[in-house]
């Protein structure tokens, strides 16, 4: 089971579903909704977009399994602790419920799927990127190549589908009905002046760290272990070097992650069916 820290999801989702960018958003029809569950809720990056767009009497609940993250959702969410496969809601309480990054983690993602459509009475769906199309492009030469390497062998290596992105067909089979998608690209960029936060990212990244936490996965990918300690050293070569053009302010990366919004109506929708939300 992988786990993520607040680092990582502060990190990652830097930027992301920008207030003038939430157009592939629409089909959450997010004025409309009354009660919202952002399952896999991390630190609640997605659940503060959720707040922001509902209406101001409507009910967002984040709900994750990992403590730690739940403790790092700002107040006044109230998150709750839960497993994506058993939510602890009666039938059709909600009339959302959505997970951002969370698919591509889970061993069975339509297990969740069909459990997201137990809990709706109206709208399921899902934000997931397609970790196999991320494309860098990079003022340091070495980082396009050895980003792509590591991605290559880090998709293979993983247990679950971290490739998954858009899941219209994921959607049909757990008998949702007007399943689309749309493509929302996370373009997140590295250029003078640099911030705090970017400028301790170059230096972890000329420890090779992040590069040796994914290490077993890497490994599990095909990389020997010579490769990969060969992989490390030419990293940390790279970090340097990005460091270096930090320190006289040439470095510039662009980093695109392709995301897919899936959106798919649960059938009693079609009835005016909904149940009062409480937690169980
Ligand atoms: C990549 S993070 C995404 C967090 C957040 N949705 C975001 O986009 O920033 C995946 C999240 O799913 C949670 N998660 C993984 N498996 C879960 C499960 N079975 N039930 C509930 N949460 C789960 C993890 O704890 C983690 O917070």
């Amino acid at each position: 089971m992988r786990r993520f820290s607040a680092d990582y999801l502060d990190d990652t989702r830097r930027g992301m579903w920008s207030p003038d960018d939430r157009e592939a958003l629409a089909p959450l029809d997010l004025a409309e909704r009354s009660c919202v569950l952002d399952v896999g809720c991390g630190t609640g990056e997605l659940s503060a977009v959720l707040a922001e767009e509902t209406p101001e009497e409507a009910r967002v609940v984040g709900l994750d399994r990992d403590p730690a993250l739940l403790a790092a959702v700002p107040d006044p969410a109230h998150p709750v602790r839960a497993d994506a496969l058993s939510l602890p809601v009666a039938d059709g309480s909600a009339d959302l419920v959505v997970c951002q990054a969370l698919l591509i983690n889970l061993p069975d993602p339509l297990a969740a799927v069909e459990e997201f459509s137990r809990a709706s009475s109206a709208l399921v769906a899902a934000v997931e990127p397609d970790n196999a199309a991320v494309t860098v492009e990079s003022t340091v030469d070495a980082e396009e190549r050895l980003t792509a390497r590591a991605r290559e062998r880090f998709v293979a290596g993983v247990p679950t589908d971290v490739t998954l992105g858009a899941a219209p067909d994921l959607f049909r089979e757990a008998g949702l009905r007007d399943v689309e998608t749309r493509r929302y690209d996370h373009v997140r960029t590295v250029e003078p002046p640099y911030d705090e936060a970017t400028l301790e990212g170059a230096k972890r990244k000329a420890t090779g760290s992040r590069l040796s936490e994914q290490r077993e996965t890497l490994l599990a990918g095909g990389l020997s272990e010579a490769a990969f300690d060969a992989l490390r050293g030419e990293w940390r070569a790279m970090g340097r070097e990005v460091v270096e053009a930090m320190a006289a302010g040439t470095y510039r990366r662009r980093e695109t992650v392709p995301f897919f919004v899936t959106v798919g109506r649960v059938p009693s929708s079609e009835s005016d069916f909904s149940a009062p939300f409480s937690l169980e």
